[in-house]
């Protein structure tokens, strides 16, 4: 049976760290902050917006949190980016996707200025990640990585293969893996010969958002299987959460796996404080947190 990677202790780990790095800058008079916009009302932004804005405070950091009407014009949007840009006590700003139909998001997220964007979304970031330079690197990805490297130590040389080719989770993902010197195959629902491709993988990162798509046959014997989907699915009358990998079928042929939930999920807020005290070290000119960047 494979070893379960328990993102819930590791994210707690994380935040521990962010909170410790914050203390000791609090001691030199510096807060860092991390500015939310919220635009509309989709029920599952709200849930994660609220979450994000709790955890900022329970690790020490200041949060603001900016929710407007779904009908807000996208200059109004624009403006307010302006001023977080602008406001000195903000070191990571996020908007929350996806935008109301009638925003442009790429203008958006490319109006954030790139050394406050917490999510790396900006093109600048984007460029910097796929160019070996220092980014702010998304946080679902920075967090797949976290694990992956506490688990196997050095990853060069390794096959890996992502299922999914999203600018949130496929592409960056890729990118930090041929970082650590890993062989990095991006497949996707067009790939042929989907599954042996997979069955290759000494490391698969599933993120396509299809329920339990990935079988126990299209595991390697002993690979790490890292499971980025969040779908909710009715079972046996009941709505239950599930990942892009069949877990009872994954997890008696990997060598380890990454449970949904409790495995990339929780890590995902935790490298969003994680980015915001990195963000907020560089701009005062202050040692990065070790172990907290890729
Ligand atoms: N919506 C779904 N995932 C994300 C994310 O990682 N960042 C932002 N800003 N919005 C999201």
């Amino acid at each position: 049976m494979a070893q379960v990677i328990d993102g819930k202790a590791f994210a707690a780990r994380v935040r521990g760290q962010v909170a410790e790095h914050v203390a000791g800058l609090k001691a030199r008079g510096i807060v860092p902050g991390l500015a939310v916009v919220l635009v509309g009302e989709d029920p599952a932004s709200n849930v994660y917006v609220t979450a994000k804005g709790k955890q900022t405070v329970e690790v020490g950091m200041a949060s603001f949190e900016h929710r407007l009407p779904a009908d807000t014009p996208e200059a109004e949007l624009l403006a307010l980016i302006d001023r977080l840009n602008a406001d000195a006590a903000v070191h990571g700003i996020l908007v929350q996707l996806p935008l109301p139909g009638h925003m442009d998001a790429a203008k958006v997220i490319n109006a954030l200025d790139p050394a406050k964007d917490v999510d790396g979304f900006h093109i600048l970031n984007v460029g910097l990640l796929g160019t070996g330079q220092k980014a702010m690197v998304p946080c679902t990805p920075l967090g797949c990585l976290m694990m992956l490297r506490d688990h196997h130590g050095s990853l060069s040389g390794l096959n890996a293969v992502v299922l999914g080719r999203s600018n949130i989770v496929g592409k960056p993902m890729a990118q930090l893996l041929l970082a650590e010197s890993c062989t990095v195959t991006v497949a996707h629902s067009r790939t042929k010969d989907l599954e042996e491709v997979c069955r290759r993988a000494d490391i698969l990162v599933a993120a396509v958002g299809r329920p339990e798509m990935v079988k126990g046959d299209w595991i390697k014997p002993g690979a790490t299987v890292i499971d980025v989907g969040i779908n909710r699915i009715e079972r046996d009358g009941k709505m239950r959460l599930v990942g892009d990998v069949d877990f009872a079928l994954a997890s008696s042929v990997a060598g380890a796996i990454t449970p949904v939930p409790g495995g990339v999920g929780p890590m995902t807020i935790a490298c969003l404080l994680a980015n915001t005290l990195t963000a907020c070290c560089r701009a005062n000119g202050l040692a990065e947190p070790e172990g907290l960047t890729p």
